[in-house]
């Protein structure tokens, strides 16, 4: 199921674009993320699954509300630092973990393609349709840079990255903390793994706040995340033929200060019963019982230092935005 298609090429400058991941979600791991989370308590969503078409769309309409400043702030930095970040690395290859559009990732192409040794950029992203059509746009846009497209999950395929020369693998947008602590550690030391000495990570996180500027980025007025989050509801109901009801739960975004993470879920209103045929699955649910869908860790400059070193990253350098929203961190595999 490792397959390369790219007979949709009719010019040099099309995307080859691999598939990773099996094209037929509700045959393969999705059951088994489903299974797992809402076969126990507490029930929870895998949130990979968010981002069908549907939740790319809503997920870059997130990236344009007032109220969601990460992207802003790392906006931000890079538009001031991108070329201090191009000028401190020798990366010819800059690979991409959870690309999505792409967006902001344009700044840091335009200035490593500025130092004249950007030869390869490499999306990653479980979403096909929105990965296929940025990497697209980005063949265009840079011609002599080949892009190879890889859907994939960056929790199960880091050691499938295209190798050859010296890669950067850039991290943005703070999904990092979308992953709990254990698995952030592992998906640390895989990445590691997957690199050679030398070779580099930029990862994007977003750090510590006033709770007032926390809940709205989660919780905004529009509701474009409620029902981002409520789309999850919709792909398991697609997918695996399950019942769910979207409109029968409410959606919750809390800050919790233990763990320093905004904490996404959906609180069933009443009790009820959902069937999920796809993975054999009969839930009950109570009335106010939760299902965890998202979590969104925020950091300390600190705590990424010495995870990073724990993993086996040096730091090379921190940037961060005027108000210190967001940072962006340059480690060396050591
Ligand atoms: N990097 C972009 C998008 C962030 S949203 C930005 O900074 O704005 C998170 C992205 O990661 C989405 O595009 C989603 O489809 C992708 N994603 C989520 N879980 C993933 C996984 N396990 N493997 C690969 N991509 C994943
Ligand atoms: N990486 C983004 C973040 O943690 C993902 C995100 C933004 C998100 N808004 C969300 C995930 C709402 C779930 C629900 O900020």
């Amino acid at each position: 199921m490792n397959h390369s298609s790219g007979n949709d090429a009719d010019r040099s400058t099309d995307p080859v674009v691999s598939v990773l991941l099996d094209p037929d979600w509700a045959s393969g791991s999705l059951v088994d993320d489903v299974r797992r989370g809402l076969g126990s308590r507490p029930l929870r969503l895998p949130p990979k699954w968010l981002y069908d078409d549907e939740g790319s769309r809503l997920f870059d309409r997130i990236t344009k509300l007032p109220e969601y400043y990460p992207f802003t702030a790392e906006h931000a930095i890079l538009d001031r630092h991108a070329a201090d970040i191009a000028a401190a690395c020798d990366a010819t290859t800059l690979v991409e973990l959870g690309s999505g559009t792409s967006e902001k990732t344009r700044l840091l192409l335009e200035a490593l393609h500025g130092t004249g040794r950007l030869r390869r950029f490499v999306p990653v992203d479980v979403s096909e349709g929105i990965l296929r059509e940025s990497a697209s746009l980005i063949g265009e846009h840079w011609p002599d840079v080949t892009v190879e497209a890889v859907v994939g999950d960056f929790t199960l395929h880091l050691g499938h990255l295209p190798r050859g020369d010296t890669r950067m693998v850039a991290f943005l947008g703070g999904t990092i903390g979308n992953l709990y602590v254990e698995e952030r550690a592992a998906f640390l030391g895989a990445l590691a793994d997957s690199l050679d000495p030398g070779e580099w990570l930029l990862l994007g996180t977003d750090l510590v706040k006033s709770i007032d500027r926390l809940v709205p980025a989660y919780f905004d007025a529009e509701g474009v995340t409620d029902r981002f989050v409520r789309n999850g509801l919709h792909v398991l109901n697609r997918e695996l033929g399950a019942d769910f009801d979207p409109g029968a739960f409410g959606y919750v975004a809390f800050w919790d200060p233990h763990m320093e993470r905004m904490d996404l879920r959906l609180r069933a209103e009443e009790p009820q019963q959902v069937t999920i045929p796809g993975a054999d699955l009969v839930v009950d649910i109570a009335a106010g019982e939760e299902l965890q869908v998202e979590i969104s860790t925020k950091f300390r400059l600190e705590g990424i230092r010495g995870e990073l070193a724990a993993a086996g990253f040096e730091v090379a350098e921190t940037f961060t935005d005027p108000d210190e929203d967001f940072a962006l961190t340059l480690a060396r595999r050591v």
